[in-house]
């Protein structure tokens, strides 16, 4: 008989439903074909449901069988139609009735013995799975607990296919997985705190107005000045992930087969520092079954770039159209697909080769015309994407040995949140989650001066040069400000304090 039994395939980080069908074909028995647009990995599942099957005390029809993946535009990778496959074969036989599967789908790849093994992109399945109505949703036991995040579904851990047919025929139950509260558990990434950082004021509250504003950074400064110290201490002051943002990065990583398998949700946002060698597939995402890059990996978390100017020009223009478009859309031969890549970027780098250009103690022994070039190679469009621009100075031992405690990071975050939830607040029905992704639009409307305001502005544009968009980022950066502030109107000060971000030597 011809059986039917739902299987999902991931495309990017999107569910298709697969339906398996299973039937007696043409030729030898025990013989399975696979058709339907399988890749290798697939067409290996031929030895090992047989296997499987044998292996777990299951009769293996003495016919031919034919297995066809629907709908076969779709191009099906890896191991997980294992698991759906065998229970078709095993329908097929007569040994579990086709009624049993109606309103489930299945997962799972299969080792020779009959247990079940990992497979990735769960959470991406169950959130397809539940959206499509399904009630059931059989996965491999060590999946189980990612799969459970989704809610309104019910997730059975598989150990064996045999304890499978067991559940399937009425026997002994497998009981579903106990869908968890998540709200809970998300938590912050702390690292490196704030109080750790001596000295340095001016640059702590840059980044806690970036923090506060989503805005992304650049700090450059002498070495051993604390840039990388302070940007991996910027994470513990972002805001707490929301349950939607966390099952949001878990998707991700799930996808990319990058979860702890004890704790399948990442909880606190990601902090990424790639090293400059990294490749481009590395950075943006693709490959031959395309996966995420980096600048997805720092979805609603901090993309670090440690010695920007060493990632080259090349590498970092293609981070241009994702900062804009906060999603990477990669091209591959079955048409093209899209990435959440909504991150902070947040730049560290010398001022010149040498490193001490600026610097109030070391003298500089670059050429200006190698400091000019070292600074080139960092394009203007990028520098434009960055609202706040940070020179960090050397600290000065008197402040480095202090015992002096400076403000934790739990203090400075609970600014940075009541600021964020203003923004939540004035961004509600659009898609915007911060004042840095507001467009000219949004800016008009949210950035209003009054005539003192304008005023200071219309001498700073003139003074400081500043072009169109050196000026909306002023606004961007005043409106985080005065929302830092708690106050609905911007002024005077907030503005002032705006114009000390910009690059000295732009616009
Ligand atoms: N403000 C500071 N407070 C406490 N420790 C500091 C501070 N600045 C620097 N340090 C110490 O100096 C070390 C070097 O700092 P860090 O690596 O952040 O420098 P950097 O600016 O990134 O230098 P480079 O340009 O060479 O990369 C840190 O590990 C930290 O121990
Ligand atoms: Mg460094």
């Amino acid at each position: 008989m011809l059986a039917h039994v739902y299987s999902c395939a991931v495309i990017g980080l999107d569910g298709v439903t697969i339906d398996v069908e299973v039937d007696y074909g043409q030729g030898n028995p025990g013989r399975i074909t696979i058709v339907g647009l399988p890749d290798e990995a697939v067409k290996e599942s031929r030895e090992r449901v047989y296997s499987a099957i044998k292996n777990s005390e299951l009769a293996f029809p003495r016919k031919p069988i034919t297995v066809n993946l629907a709908p076969a535009s779709v191009r099906k990778e890896g191991p997980a139609f294992d698991l759906p496959i065998a229970v078709g074969v095993i329908i097929t036989y007569n040994q579990v009735p086709q009624a049993t599967v109606e309103d489930a789908m299945f997962v799972g790849e299969l080792s020779l013995d009959g247990s079940l093994r990992h497979v990735r992109g769960v959470l991406s399945i169950a959130a397809h799975a539940r959206a499509e109505g399904f009630k059931k949703l059989f996965v491999p036991e060590m999946d189980a607990a990612e799969a459970a995040l989704i809610p309104d579904i019910e997730v059975y851990p598989v150990k064996s296919l045999s304890d499978l047919v067991n559940h399937l025929t009425g026997g002994e139950q497998i009981s579903p997985a106990n869908a968890r509260d998540i709200s809970s558990s998300l938590e912050i990434n702390a690292e490196t705190d704030f109080s750790e950082v001596k000295g340095q004021e001016n640059i702590k509250r840059a980044l806690e107005v970036a923090a506060a504003g989503g805005h992304n950074v650049l700090m450059s400064g002498s070495p051993g000045a604390g840039k990388t110290l302070m940007a991996r201490a910027l994470c513990s002051i972002l805001p707490r992930l929301s349950i939607d943002e966390a099952l949001e990065v878990t998707r991700i990583y799930s996808i990319c087969d990058m979860l702890p398998p004890e704790t399948p949700l990442i909880q606190t946002r990601p902090f990424r520092a790639p090293h400059h060698t990294i490749s481009h597939a590395g950075m943006v995402g693709g490959g031959h079954i395309p996966r995420p890059g980096e600048i997805s990996l720092s979805h609603r978390g901090v993309l670090f770039l440690d010695e920007l100017p060493e990632f080259g020009q090349r590498m970092l223009d293609v981070l241009r159209q994702p900062m804009e478009d906060k999603v990477v859309t990669i091209s591959r031969a079955q048409g093209s697909l899209t990435f959440p890549a909504n991150f902070m970027l947040v730049g560290a780098m010398n001022p010149c080769p040498c490193g001490y250009a600026g610097d109030n103690l070391r003298q500089c022994t670059c050429m200006p015309a190698a400091i000019t070039n070292y600074q080139k190679r960092i394009s203007g469009p990028l520098l434009d994407r960055i609202d706040i621009h940070a020179h960090v100075p050397r600290v000065d031992f008197q402040k480095l040995s202090s015992q002096r405690q400076g403000e934790t990071s739990e203090t400075i975050r609970q600014r940075v949140e009541a600021a964020r939830q203003k923004q939540i607040e004035r961004f509600q029905n659009t898609h915007l989650v911060s004042n840095a992704d507001m467009t000219p639009t949004e800016i008009r409307q949210y950035c209003q001066l009054d005539d003192p305001c304008q005023q200071l502005m219309k001498t700073a544009m003139r003074q400081m040069r500043l072009t169109a968009r050196g000026y909306h980022r002023v606004l961007k950066l005043s409106r985080t400000i005065a929302d830092l502030d708690g106050v609905e109107n911007i002024m005077q000060h907030h503005i002032a304090e705006a114009l000390q971000y910009r690059a000295k030597d732009q616009e």
